[in-house]
């Protein structure tokens, strides 16, 4: 059994979407905050960027559709969106104990997953230290969050949309001293509470929780977090702790990023078997 494995079970560990419902974390003032009408019309008029689908990039959601992992990943986005019926569920925060365990590759094919079910997506790159976003979509700038919180007048002028699927995009913003300072603002809340009210979907992606305390901010403005955990690079003690300080009732799940997994084969038996009925190799 991998160590990986070992550290969940010795925890535990399982997704908690039964978890009872907690507090709108934003508060409900944030979201009648005046000046909406204006600025959410200009949504559609924003900068736009075209995501790439070169394989490299890892964006299965976009380039890979018929893949086990991209099917995961519409489970996944199911099984968020079967929780709205119990509870609050829109801000999802993407976490991790480490660098290189997958985070942003996980949230950017999350957004793209819903957005490429119609639904109006919001992709926040949260990592103010490294962010990784903006070159992983193929958007020229990481002009963004940060930048917002020196002119917070309208957010729009910060965010990006993709060309075709209502996928919308706030980079990290230029370099600061204190990243989490910027995150801790009252004013970063607010919006993120605003921007609640315009957006089916809000995911976060997040810096790592070990040795930085951003992921803890952000998670307070999100209904639930999913964790990251990748074979061979989560180290135990790291996911360990990173276990521990996240609040239980918001562990939507763990997700295993890049494991091997017996699934893939039989994926792939039956979507040859359909592919041999229908003569072409086009269909899923
Ligand atoms: N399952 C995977 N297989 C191969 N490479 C992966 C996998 N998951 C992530 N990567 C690669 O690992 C690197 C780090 O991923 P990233 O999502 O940026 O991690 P994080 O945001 O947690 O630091 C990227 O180059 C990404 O393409
Ligand atoms: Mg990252």
């Amino acid at each position: 059994m991998s160590r990986v494995f070992e550290a969940l079970q010795q925890l535990h560990v399982r997704a908690s979407a039964e978890a009872p419902m907690d507090t709108d974390p934003v508060g409900e003032s944030c979201q009648l905050l005046p000046d909406f009408g204006g600025e959410i019309m200009q949504l559609d008029a924003v900068r736009q960027f075209v995501l790439s689908s070169a394989p490299a990039k890892r964006l299965v959601a976009r380039s890979e559709p018929h893949t086990l992992a991209a099917e995961k990943l519409r489970g996944l986005a199911a099984r968020l969106r079967q929780t709205r019926s119990s509870r609050e569920c829109k801000r999802i925060l993407t976490a991790s104990a480490v660098r290189a365990d997958g985070k942003s590759m996980m949230s950017a094919n999350l957004a793209i997953t819903f957005a490429s079910q119609g639904e109006r997506t919001l992709l926040i790159d949260g990592d103010l230290h490294k962010p990784t976003l903006h070159p992983l979509l193929g958007i020229d700038s990481r002009r963004g969050l940060t930048d917002w919180t020196e002119d917070p007048s309208s957010i729009t002028d910060y965010l990006v949309r993709e060309q075709r699927m209502p996928l919308w995009v706030l980079p990290a913003g230029s370099p600061v001293d204190q990243p989490l300072a910027k995150v801790q603002l009252p004013a970063t809340r607010e919006l993120i509470g605003r921007l609640s009210t315009w957006f089916d979907w809000i995911i976060i992606d997040s810096p790592p929780m070990v040795p930085l305390a951003d992921s803890n901010v952000w998670s307070t403005m999100c209904d639930f977090v999913l964790l990251v955990v990748r074979e061979g690079v989560t180290p135990k003690r790291a996911l360990l702790k990173t276990l521990d300080s996240i609040e239980r009732a918001k562990l939507f799940a763990v997700i295993l990023n890049d494991a091997v997994s017996n699934e893939s084969k039989y994926y792939k038996q039956y979507y040859a078997s359909d592919t041999d009925r229908t003569g072409n190799g086009n269909s899923k």
